[in-house]
């Protein structure tokens, strides 16, 4: 860190102060430096917000984002210019065929109709993406747990296809996975329970549920979920996206307002846009934002008519899987009182990673279920299956029923999903992922580089800052039989591209030694500039 720059310190009672004690940035965060020595958060020195007023946390929620140095952000526009220089350059090359074309284009003989693929649209794709794209999409040929198996490829047209060597390269620390809890394995308890289950059920129901394809384990494992969630019942689907994009329209439609965070999960997006409701952003995480467009909802009713709004459901995420934050839930409750709206939670990520007993953010802050009016999932991360979930009042349920187009529309799968919660390896494991992630994070912030998020989130993001550093940070990575997802523009602002770690109950104390040899590849590549360190590191 430059002795500039500063973290947003999200530390549970918004301070508008700064370093220089000047009045806060526009998002309200406090800038600060500390991120591990931080032992207790401050109370509110004014009174000009309001969830955060009152004790709403009962410990240390500290969260770091540090703003990205001038001089970096300038580098990396300057690095996107050039880049986008040469992109141009080189789409003239392609244009007059000095350069071979791999692009979708139109026929000659269509060359009369309007033309179905737009020219500039994919210029990033062809001209950014495709440089780099060998670090994305690898095939893997093991379960994804803390070790893998990569298939090797090569590329003979600079990524524009790939060929398989039929080489593999063998137990690399898989650091990229969603394997939270460390289920992703093939033995054990849980793997011979889902064998079992396959054998007895087969591996689909070829139905819908609405139809013949509702099984004794659906209904088991929606007791299952409803009871280890804290709530009245819940209902599973097969697959997470769709249930957050289907399931949204059922309970929105015209003259409801959603205000979503601004970091929401593609899903929750296209839910939002598919309901027809009206729909407002609010800055990430930020109470501020969230309260204004809640009080001017309240005040100025839908547009022209001035009509009341029918619904206002406020949509967040319980882990922010780019930015590794978690949401400040005691404050969205305290609003949502406060202004009469509903809340949706989608708990993807925390779910089976927070909280004492592994129920997620609700968890994580000891608050009460019932706070939450939806409470969504999935059981992809964690809880290394597939599907998702929705969770709250037994009425909630009904309606869904009553809906019905996840439900009459959609063929389910059926896994043996029961046995992660029945094995009684949730406490242990959840343990050891709190220590890995209290470890890792320290670890990594000891060495001087900028991490993002909370203390306790187990998705760690490094920042690279410069496109020309995504690849070859990943490429490098790899050479060190090790597994990273490196994340750019678009799924990152701009000047913010990152490597993003997720660390998982399977990386176990018998493999910090392998962490270790993380830690030092890291290092490594840190000397040779691929990731940006603190000047006083
Ligand atoms: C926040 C969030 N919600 C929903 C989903 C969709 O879940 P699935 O991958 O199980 O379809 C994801 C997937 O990454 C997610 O991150």
């Amino acid at each position: 860190m430059t002795q500039n720059s500063a973290s947003k310190l999200l530390n549970g009672d918004t301070v508008h102060r700064t370093k220089q004690d000047k009045k806060a940035g526009g998002n309200g965060f406090v800038k600060n430096h500390c991120l591990f020595q931080q032992k207790r958060y401050r109370r509110p020195a004014e009174k000009n917000h309001h969830a955060s007023c009152t004790s709403l946390y009962k410990k240390p929620f500290v969260e770091s984002f540090e703003e990205t140095p001038l001089l970096v952000a300038v580098l990396t526009y300057m690095g996107y210019g050039i880049l986008t220089i040469f992109g141009y350059l080189r789409d003239f090359l392609r244009d007059w065929k000095f350069e071979k074309c791999h692009l979708a284009r139109e026929r000659e003989e269509q060359k009369d109709f309007v033309p179905l693929y737009q020219d500039f649209e994919n210029f990033y794709t062809r001209n950014l993406y495709m440089r780099i794209r060998d670090n994305w999409n690898r095939p893997i040929r093991s379960v994804p747990g803390a070790k893998m198996d990569l298939v090797e490829r090569v590329t003979p047209d600079y990524n524009w296809t790939f060929e398989h060597t039929g080489k593999v390269l063998k137990d690399v620390i898989n650091m990229g996975s969603y394997n939270y809890l460390g289920f992703a394995e093939n033995t054990g308890t849980c793997a011979d329970a889902a064998s079992e289950c396959a054998v007895k059920y087969g591996v689909g129901v070829c139905s819908s549920r609405q139809e013949t394809g509702n099984l004794d384990k659906h209904e088991e494992l929606e007791k299952l979920v409803a009871r280890f969630l804290g709530v009245e019942s819940s209902m599973v689907f097969g697959m997470g996206f769709a249930t957050n994009s289907m399931n949204i329209p059922a309970l929105m439609g015209k003259g409801c307002l959603i205000l979503s965070d601004e970091l929401n999960h593609a899903s929750l997006v296209l839910g939002a846009r598919l309901s027809g409701a009206t729909i407002r952003v609010f800055k990430h995480n930020n109470m501020q934002s969230l309260e204004k467009l809640l009080r001017d909802a309240i005040v100025h009713g839908q547009p022209r008519i001035h009509r009341p709004w029918k619904k206002i459901l406020i949509l967040v995420e319980g882990i922010y899987s780019m930015e590794g934050s978690i949401v400040r839930l005691p404050e969205i409750i305290a609003l949502k009182k406060k202004y009469k709206a509903y809340l949706y939670l989608d708990e993807a990520h925390s779910i089976g990673a927070l909280g004492p007993r592994g129920s997620g953010v609700v968890d994580y802050f000891g608050l009460d279920p019932c706070d939450v009016d939806i409470m969504m999932g999935t059981f992809t991360k964690s809880f290394g299956a597939a599907g998702g979930y929705i969770g709250g009042k037994k009425v909630c349920s009904q309606f869904y029923c009553q809906w019905r187009i996840t439900l009459d529309y959609y063929t389910h799968t059926h896994k043996n999903h029961t046995c992660w919660f029945e094995s009684g390896l949730l406490p242990e494991r959840l343990c050891q992922l709190s220590e890995n992630t209290t470890y890792f994070r320290r670890r990594l912030h000891e060495m001087g580089f900028i991490i993002y998020g909370n203390n306790d989130s187990p998705v760690v993001p490094l920042m690279l800052y410069m496109p020309a550093k995504i690849g070859a940070f990943g490429r490098e990575m790899l050479k060190r039989n090790i597994g990273t997802v490196v994340v750019g523009f678009p799924a990152t602002p701009i000047i913010e591209s990152r490597a993003r770690f997720c660390v998982s109950a399977a990386h176990t104390r018998e493999m910090f030694i392998s962490f270790h040899m993380f830690l030092n590849a890291i290092c490594v590549i840190g000397d040779l500039a691929l990731c940006f360190r603190r000047s006083n590191a």
